[in-house]
């Protein structure tokens, strides 16, 4: 890890330096904030956790990687200076590890007010008919158990002080389209949605706000780790820094602290990471190979209780 004047790379968890002053984010937007990350110590969530930090909030991050997860304890520590996060090792399918988590949350920081519900298997993408039970028992386990679990920790305290916030990290596929792929990882994040956006009704006017935000896009390939290609063949540029295909994971914190500080605005809501950057105005160098925008809006009370049943074209009309 090289540090410099606060900025850090980092090749183990493949970072790059992170700065939100120019999209218009000022370094105290979430001073007093306490925030819980699960699934931060490394991509996606690391990214949140990051830009959390970056914004004057401190960071708990809950992951099953020990090593990932002490190196961005360490990181984000050496950006923001000590005390700023905190890694506690934590399986969020477990209730015992989620109470566990809360205490060293509690004892560090004395309160949490935004829960980031990041954590998932990405492995767990199979097809319905060729995927073992057990990868539906996991994927059920970590995105509707676990994100329930940590729900019921820490949404009564936000409600009892009349302040928080809770998102949910998920796809634009409820269920699996053609060519896409991941079934079972879909089902999982379905459950989990649903959860979060009956939570977002049930704490309508308590001063919690709850939102989904689908991070579609967002990562960094490692290339040293990929098996070489056959000769003659060449890795299409994706772009690192920058945005020629996917996002990179500190644009990614950019924009997850641009939704928490619209969080009341945005409460009830499942937006895309683009209709964020598209918000924030965001400068990035490349929108046009950005994944094509999908519409996103507010849905209604009725349409959150609907919105999984009313998919597909349904009968045929009748001329
Ligand atoms: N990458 C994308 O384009 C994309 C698109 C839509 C949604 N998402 C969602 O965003 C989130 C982050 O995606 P990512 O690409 O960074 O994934 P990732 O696999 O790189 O990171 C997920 C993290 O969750 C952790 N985790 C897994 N099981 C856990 C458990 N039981 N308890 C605690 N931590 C656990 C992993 O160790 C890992 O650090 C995921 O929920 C994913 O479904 C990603």
């Amino acid at each position: 890890m090289s540090v410099e004047k606060n900025v850090v790379t980092n090749s183990f968890l493949n970072i790059e330096p992170i700065d939100l002053e120019y999209v218009g984010i000022k370094k105290d937007a979430l001073q007093g904030e306490v925030a819980v990350i699960t699934g931060g110590a490394r991509n996606i969530g690391l990214g949140f956790a990051r830009a959390i930090a970056w914004a004057g909030g401190k960071v708990v991050i809950a992951d099953i990687l020990e090593k990932e997860g002490q190196e961005a304890e360490r990181v984000i520590n050496a950006e923001n200076g000590p005390d700023t996060a905190l890694f506690v090792k934590t399986d969020i399918t477990k209730e015992e590890e989620v109470k566990n988590l809360a205490e060293k949350a509690f004892a560090k920081f004395g309160k949490v007010d935004i829960l980031i519900n990041n954590a998932m298997n990405m492995r767990l993408n199979g097809p319905v008919l060729s995927s073992p039970i057990e990868d539906l028992d996991q994927s059920y386990a970590i995105s509707a158990r676990g994100v329930m679990l940590l729900v019921k920790e820490f949404v009564p305290g936000m409600i009892e002080r009349g302040h928080g916030i809770v998102t949910y990290s998920t796809t634009q596929f409820h269920y699996c389209p053609p060519l896409v792929g991941g079934s079972i990882y879909t089902a999982g994040k379905a459950a989990a949605t649903s959860i979060i956006m009956s939570l977002a009704n049930e704490v309508k006017g308590t001063g919690v706000h709850v939102f989904c935000m689908i991070p579609a896009g967002v990562g960094r390939i490692d290339f040293s780790k990929l098996p070489p290609l056959p000769e003659g063949k060449e890795m299409p540029k994706l772009a690192m820094p920058g945005f020629d295909g996917l996002i990179p994971p500190e644009a990614g914190g950019a924009a997850m602290v641009y939704c928490l500080l619209h969080a009341e605005e945005l409460h009830g809501s499942g937006i895309m990471i683009n209709d964020a950057f598209e918000a924030m105005d965001y400068p990035y160098p490349n929108p046009s190979t950005l994944p094509p925008k999908m519409e996103s809006r507010r849905l209604s009370d009725m349409e959150l209780t609907l919105v999984f049943s009313n998919m597909g074209p349904g009968f045929k009309k009748k001329k």
